[in-house]
């Protein structure tokens, strides 16, 4: 556990935290080791086998595409699509594979061909969509008969940071579950949406993931930005904001969020 103590209190939001969200967010949020649980267990119940066609649905900067390119063999391929050039740029200068392509597009409205893929991998993708139902149905619609999707997805009601005044860390979930991500649920609701999709749900598997260190917390959840905007919106006061950020930087920390990890087959 790393200790912040020599990270200075201030009354100012936020010394500590990055007030800005980084260039590199996405890459640094995909390789921290908090998150390495959920995606292991995901890969495996993804279940690739030699030769498969893989499609990772809003791929970012590329942080999985190294596990599932290991799984496919020679004759498989990786397709990762994503609606963010810049953060496929940054994947594309990771892998010079010819077995990988990397392509812009948008999960509502895939450009690939009916029953062309093996296996689709979504991690944390679906919090974002506008039509959660429309990319499950071009989900399927891109399966061939057989074929498997795994979705790892948080239900941010979930999101529980200690703090000694609990109502703060209240507003703050609130705040994030009813302005922040769009499809706060769906790690939830994943269960009920791919069987209304037309998928047959293989397994839900909670897995809680646990922060100790408040700066590698903060990578993911962004705590000054979004203390920033929560203020803004009313959920927190100017006072609240600079006592609930005050303790995040201190010695101590503790957060959780549960990733449903959702595996659905397309009946064959
Ligand atoms: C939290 S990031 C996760 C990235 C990656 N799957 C990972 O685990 O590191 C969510 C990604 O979904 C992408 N995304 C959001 N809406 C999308 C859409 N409609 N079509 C394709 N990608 C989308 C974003 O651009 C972003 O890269």
């Amino acid at each position: 556990m790393t200790k912040n103590r020599n990270l200075k209190l201030s009354n100012r939001p936020s010394q500590a935290f990055e007030t800005r969200r980084p260039s590199d967010y996405l890459l640094r949020a995909a390789g921290s080791t908090a998150g390495q649980a959920y995606k292991s267990l995901a890969i495996e119940r993804l279940g690739i086998e030699e030769g498969d066609a893989v499609l990772d649905l809003g791929c970012g900067t590329g942080g999985d595409l190294g596990p599932l390119l290991s799984s496919i063999g020679s004759t498989g391929s990786v397709i990762g699509v994503d609606v963010d050039a810049t953060a496929l740029e940054v994947a594309h200068e990771q892998y010079a594979d010819p077995r990988l392509r990397l392509t812009v597009g948008d999960a509502h409205a895939l450009e690939l061909d009916s029953f062309s893929i093996d296996r689709v991998y979504v991690d944390r993708t679906m919090q974002h969509v506008a039509a959660a139902t429309t990319v499950l149905d071009e989900v399927r619609r891109v399966l061939r008969p057989g074929g498997r999707v795994l979705l790892a997805e948080p239900d941010w009601r979930t999101l529980l940071i200690d703090h000694p005044e609990p109502d703060l860390s209240e507003a703050y979930r609130q705040f994030v579950v009813g302005q922040v991500i769009r499809n706060a649920r769906i790690g939830s609701e994943l269960p009920r949406l791919v069987q209304n999709a037309d998928l047959e749900l293989e397994s839900v598997s909670p897995v809680t993931v646990t922060y100790t260190d408040a700066i590698d917390a903060d990578r993911i959840f962004g705590f000054a930005r979004v203390t920033h905007r929560a203020v803004k919106a009313g959920y927190l006061t100017p006072d609240q904001a600079s006592r609930w950020l005050g303790h995040l930087e201190g010695p101590v920390f503790f957060a959780s969020l549960t990733i449903f990890v959702t595996a659905a087959r397309k009946a064959g």
